[in-house]
């Protein structure tokens, strides 16, 4: 069996199995939501997807981000400690980078897990549980890598044991480059857009560098129009 990493959501790379990671921090509060008691959630690229999406359906918390804060009008932002505790069933999320990258995902792969430090091994065992080849599917930021990102992607990749694309490769000799999780998110794009934009969400970055703390795997499970609607 195959993994393979792509950096950003518009790189090639295809795989029956695709496992998507945005850890700081669409993944993580994805996640974080799911195991709570959130039942279901709807990533949606664009804003207004995601406030026609609580239309149509009559219910539902609208959370999410732009340059790291909360989206004016919307319920909650995109911290994932702020979903330890459900404030609905049906969450609608529409965060820069990280649920375009599920949307994306589910275009081109068989089955889409949802990927994070906090439910690594959770999510490591399911995919090798599916026996097919994998790819690593990251956010990154606006289209370019990030090193958060790659970092997890690096740790998947370790874990599973299997063969490796040079990008998979990459991914795990990243990793024993830095002293730990919270260290690289720290220098990472995404960890620096969070403490320029939002300082006062720093401690974003401790709660998501948690491993293995989560026995959630959220699994993509249908498109509902634009929207890739998420359960476990
Ligand atoms: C993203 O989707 O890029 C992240 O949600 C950014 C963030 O958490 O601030």
């Amino acid at each position: 069996m195959r993994v393979d990493v792509v950096f950003t959501p518009d790189e090639a790379g295809a795989a029956p199995t695709g496992v998507v990671v945005d850890v700081i921090r669409a993944t993580s509060t994805i996640c974080q939501a799911l195991d709570a008691g959130y039942v279901r959630v709807f990533c949606t690229a664009a804003v207004e997807e995601a406030r026609a999406l609580r239309e149509e359906l009559g219910d539902g918390v609208l959370g999410g981000e732009r340059n790291a804060v909360r989206i004016p009008g919307f319920d909650l932002g995109n911290s994932p400690r702020e979903y330890v505790e459900p404030a609905g069933n049906t969450l609608l999320l529409s965060t820069t980078n990280g649920t375009r990258a599920v949307v994306a995902a589910a275009q081109r792969c068989d089955r889409v897990l949802v990927g994070s430090l906090l439910n690594l091994n959770a999510v490591v065992d399911a995919a090798r549980d599916a026996g097919e080849d994998v790819v690593v599917v990251c956010a990154g930021v606006r289209g370019t890598l990030a090193l958060d990102d790659a970092f997890v992607a690096g740790r998947i990749v370790e874990l599973l044991g299997w063969e490796r694309t040079d990008a998979a490769e990459a991914a795990a000799r990243l990793v024993t480059t830095w002293g730990g999780a919270e260290e690289a998110f720290r220098a990472s794009k995404s960890g620096r857009n969070l403490l320029e934009n939002a300082p006062e969400l720093e401690a974003d970055i401790p709660f998501c560098a948690r491993e293995s703390v989560l026995d959630v795997v959220p699994r993509f499970v249908s498109m509902h129009e634009t929207a890739a609607q998420i359960a476990l």
